[in-house]
């Protein structure tokens, strides 16, 4: 079962094969756009690098994490100066000269709202079926009625058991709704040999945005 102390447990024995040193290029290559400002949530954020480039593109970013160390190791990792308050169940970091905040906590207890838009990596592959839909609509109602979203999705064959979970293409419109699209897709297991030593023939992922065009 996928808990929150599975997922604490991971970051207490460093198992964080998730986690990317650089910025993932899938950001880079398909973030639109928006005008300086407007507020990113970053669900599930880890203490990904992706942040800090949203956050230099002139975004007010918001991530939001269970781990007190995954926090830790983001703020010592990259030198950064913050202050806390606490906000009922979850403390809020708010980082110097950045604008930046990370949310430590659980995420169904986060409700704020107005969100401009919203980056989803390693974090609706992260849920279990029976939290991705609870997930799916407790981010949707964080956002506003004209919020872009980037998604990074995955989608395998074999009896590998998640996290990341495989979710097809269907169950993402499912989830996010029709007007949700895909822009890219590449097969890892066809470009990167160490998904086919591990059983895949199919190791999918695929980009997929709702608004702007
Ligand atoms: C697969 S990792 C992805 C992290 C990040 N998105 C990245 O790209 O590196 C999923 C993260 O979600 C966090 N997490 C899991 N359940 C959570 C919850 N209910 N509330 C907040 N964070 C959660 C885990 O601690 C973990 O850091």
């Amino acid at each position: 079962m996928i808990t929150n102390e599975f997922w604490l447990d991971r970051w207490k024995t460093g198992r964080i094969g998730f986690h990317q040193e650089g910025v993932n290029p899938k950001l880079i290559e398909f973030w639109p756009v928006l005008p300086k400002g407007s507020r990113v949530l970053v669900p599930l954020c880890g203490k990904s690098n992706d942040m800090i480039w949203l956050a230099e593109q002139g975004y007010e970013v918001t991530g939001v994490e269970l781990s007190s160390l995954a926090v830790i190791q983001f703020l010592g990792d990259n030198d950064l100066a913050f202050s806390t308050h606490q906000d009922g169940n979850l403390k809020v970091h708010t980082v110097d000269g950045l604008p930046l905040r990370i949310v430590e906590g659980d995420y169904f207890e986060f409700n704020e709202n107005n969100f401009d838009a919203c980056y989803d990596r390693a974090a609706m592959v992260a849920m279990p079926d029976s939290k991705r839909s609870d997930y799916v609509t407790h981010t949707l109602e964080r956002l506003s009625p004209s919020a872009t979203v980037l998604l990074v999705s995955l989608e395998y064959d074999g009896d590998k058991q998640g996290p990341p979970f495989s979710v097809t293409e269907q169950s993402v419109v499912d989830l996010w709704g029709s007007e949700i699209q895909k822009i890219a897709s590449e097969n890892l297991a066809q470009t990167n040999p160490s998904y086919k030593e591990q059983g895949h023939s199919i190791f999918k992922e695929s980009v997929w945005r709702i608004h702007p065009e």
